[in-house]
């Protein structure tokens, strides 16, 4: 992994404040400060969680993997909001105090590692494969218009980071709510005409942990890094929902 060389240091330095906690040791989380230097404009929070784990504790546990914004595993909550570290600028954040908590309504590994199984049971609940239903055709492709293929694209880039799933206040509250990852990730092969589990599909929602439980909140959609629609995809879901009765 690449270091920030001290040969590099300015006078200038941003302040982490990290979330702190090893359940074999410590009775209550606490957070703890580190000095980082700002080398670049574009240093990233993540850069900055390396340095300190590389340079002043490396104790301090947390996820990363592609540093592209695409594997989802480095997601936090960085200055109030749920983020991407390796896409976040200490720049951008405007202050030279950063506060780093682990993703939210998920048990406490260490530090910033937290348990995904809640968030990855629900997502193989929705059956998040395609089932085409027919057999493949002699040419070996199921092919698409692009029209058709232009509505399931939209819905097709979720890296299932779980920002959303930590920033919906009703996921905090109602533990078996599918929660906006499910629903955008129902909503992507609903969308699909390759796909042939509709009904089945929309049933999985249609039920009281489903997306009538939404209170369109809306903070899925403020936090996702890839910018996704998953309170769009509530509510084409209800849609399809409705059109399904009164057929
Ligand atoms: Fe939660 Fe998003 Fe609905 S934040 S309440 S799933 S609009």
């Amino acid at each position: 992994m690449p270091c920030l060389s001290d040969t590099m240091r300015t006078q200038e330095a941003v302040f982490f404040h990290i979330f702190r906690f090893h359940p074999d040791n410590d009775k209550k989380p606490y957070l703890q400060k580190f000095e980082v230097p700002f080398i670049r404009k574009d240093l990233t929070v993540l850069e900055g969680l390396y340095y300190i784990q590389q340079r002043l504790d490396d104790s301090l546990a947390f996820r990363s993997s592609c540093r592209a914004a695409i594997c989802g595993s480095c997601a936090m909550h960085i200055n109030g909001k749920y983020r991407l570290a390796c896409n976040t600028q200490v720049s951008e954040l405007k202050t030279n105090t950063i506060t780093i908590r682990p993703l939210a309504h998920m048990p406490i590994i260490k530090d910033l590692v937290v348990d995904m199984k809640p968030f990855w049971e629900k997502y193989e609940y929705i059956k998040p494969y395609l089932i085409p239903g027919k057999p493949l055709p002699a040419t070996g492709e199921r092919l698409q218009s692009p029209e058709e293929r232009v509505k399931a694209d939209l819905l097709i880039d979720c890296i299932l980071c779980a920002c959303c799933h930590s920033s919906c206040p009703v996921t905090a509250s109602h533990k078996k709510y599918l929660g906006p990852m499910s629903f955008l990730n129902i909503d992507r092969f609903v969308s699909d005409t390759r796909d042939s589990a509709k009904e089945e599909r929309l049933a999985i929602v249609n039920d009281e942990h489903g997306v009538w439980r939404c209170h369109t909140i809306f903070n899925c959609q403020e936090v996702c890094p890839k910018d996704l629609n998953p309170s769009g995809s509530i509510a084409h879901l209800k849609m399809e929902i409705i059109k399904n009765k009164i057929r």
